[in-house]
């Protein structure tokens, strides 16, 4: 496959990037931008350990082609914020949400997701909006994040 420059914002920042037209928005992100905060679970758009949002959608960085990247504006885990102190951020340590914290970069970006569109979530919202795989279990701290940040706890 040919190399390509894709020009794109990631965490507000415009970048213009040589990649391989065949390769995902995930191992651009990883390999080339050295940002390791999304992760690669099952590759298979099934876990959402890579989510990251795209436009302000949420998107699974394993299955979204780089080069339809091209022009829009990426945000991941870092781009949340620097110093920790992005309401979701500050939740999660308060709740002490993760565990082994593989899957919980993806948790954060499918809550930051879900908060633009519905501030305030019931259960069943978060339970719909929240796909995500954890084999540690951490749904119930998820949950209890999610209404932290919101101003519900
Ligand atoms: S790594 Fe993308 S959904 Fe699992
Ligand atoms: S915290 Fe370990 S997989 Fe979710």
């Amino acid at each position: 496959m040919a190399n390509v420059n894709v020009s794109l914002t990631v965490n507000g920042q415009q970048q213009t990037v040589s990649v391989d037209s065949s390769e995902t928005l995930l191992w651009m992100l990883r390999d080339r931008l050295g940002l390791t905060g999304t992760k690669y679970g099952c590759g298979i758009e099934q876990c959402r350990a890579c989510s990251v949002l795209v436009n302000g959608q949420l998107e699974k960085a394993c299955d979204y082609d780089v080069t339809s990247a091209a022009g829009k504006s990426v945000t991941t885990i870092e781009g949340l914020s620097a110093d920790l102190s992005n309401k979701l951020q500050q939740a999660w340590i308060t709740e002490q949400v993760p565990q082994c914290g593989y899957c919980q970069s993806g948790m954060l970006m499918a809550a930051t997701a879900l908060l633009a569109s519905t501030p305030k979530p019931t259960d069943a919202q978060i339970d719909s909006a929240i796909n995500n795989i954890c084999a540690c279990g951490t749904y119930a701290r998820v949950r209890l994040g999610i209404k932290r940040a919101a101003g519900m706890l």
